[in-house]
C-alpha cells in the first residue's frame, strides 16, 4: 500500500531506523567532504559537478515516476517526484550561474563523472531489484530511495556551507529540508505500512556504501587529473 500518510514521523521504530543510518562508517562522507572542498576552488569543473548533482536528481524523479504504474500514483508521490525535479532545476541554476550559461545539457562534456553517478545510481536500484526476489516496484522503490536519501541528508548539509562559502548562499536550504522530510517519510513507511527485513537493509547499505567510496574515489581521480 503506497499512500505514505498514516504512519507517525515520532514513531520510536522510525528513529531507530534512522540512527541505524546515521550510525553507518563515516570515511567515505569525509573522503566525499574533502572532495567538496577541493572541487570548490575550481569553478570551470565545480559547475560541472553541479550539473552531474542535477543530473542525479533527475535520474532519481525519472526512477520514481517508471517504478509506479499510473494506478498506483499517489498525491504523495507526485509531490515527491516534482520536488526531486525541483532539486535537478535548483542545481542547473547555480551550474549555469557559474559557468556562465555553458553547462546546458547532460552530455558527457557538461558533466563531471557522468557515467560513474549512473552507475551509482543502476548499481543501487539493479540490487535492490535483485535482493528483493520477486517483482515487487513499491519495495524497490522504497529501499533506493532510502539509501539515496540517507546519503543526500550526509552530504547536503555540509555541500549547502561549501556552496554559501563559495558565493551561492542559500541556495540549498529548501532541498536540506526536503531530503530530510523525504527520509522521514520512506523510514516512516519502512516501519509502518510497508516492513521490510533488516538483514535486507543492512545488507543494501553495505552495497550503496561501496557504490559511494567508488563513486568518490572517481570523482577525486577525476579532479587529480584536472589539477595535473
Ligand atoms: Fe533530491
Ligand atoms: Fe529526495
Amino acid at each position: 500500500m503506497n499512500t505514505m500518510q498514516s504512519t507517525s514521523f515520532n514513531d520510536p521504530n522510525t528513529e531507530t531506523l534512522i540512527e541505524t543510518a546515521q550510525a553507518q562508517p563515516a570515511n567515505s562522507v569525509a573522503d566525499f567532504h574533502d572532495f567538496l572542498r577541493d572541487i570548490a576552488k575550481h569553478p570551470q569543473i565545480h559547475a560541472k559537478f553541479l550539473n552531474t548533482l542535477s543530473f542525479m536528481e533527475y535520474m532519481g524523479s525519472r526512477k520514481i515516476l517508471k517504478s509506479q504504474r499510473a494506478e498506483s500514483i499517489t498525491f504523495e508521490l507526485l509531490s515527491h517526484t516534482a520536488e526531486e525535479i525541483r532539486h535537478a532545476q535548483t542545481f542547473k541554476k547555480i551550474a549555469l550561474k557559474m559557468s556562465d550559461g555553458k553547462v546546458s545539457s547532460y552530455s558527457a562534456e557538461h558533466l563531471f563523472c557522468g557515467v560513474e553517478a549512473a552507475t551509482y545510481f543502476q548499481t543501487l536500484d539493479q540490487t535492490a531489484a535483485q535482493r528483493l526476489g520477486a517483482p515487487d516496484s513499491w519495495a524497490n522503490y522504497l529501499l533506493t530511495t532510502l539509501l539515496i536519501e540517507e546519503r543526500a541528508n550526509q552530504i547536503y548539509p555540509f555541500y549547502e556551507e561549501i556552496l554559501a562559502a563559495a558565493g551561492y548562499p542559500g541556495y540549498l536550504k529548501l532541498i536540506v529540508r526536503e531530503e530530510n522530510s523525504h527520509l522521514q517519510d520512506i523510514a516512516a513507511e519502512i516501519t509502518g505500512n510497508t516492513p521490510l527485513s533488516p538483514t535486507l537493509l543492512d545488507e543494501l547499505r553495505k552495497i550503496e556504501g561501496t557504490a559511494f567510496a567508488k563513486f568518490t574515489a572517481s570523482l577525486k581521480s577525476e579532479l587529480r587529473a584536472f589539477n595535473a
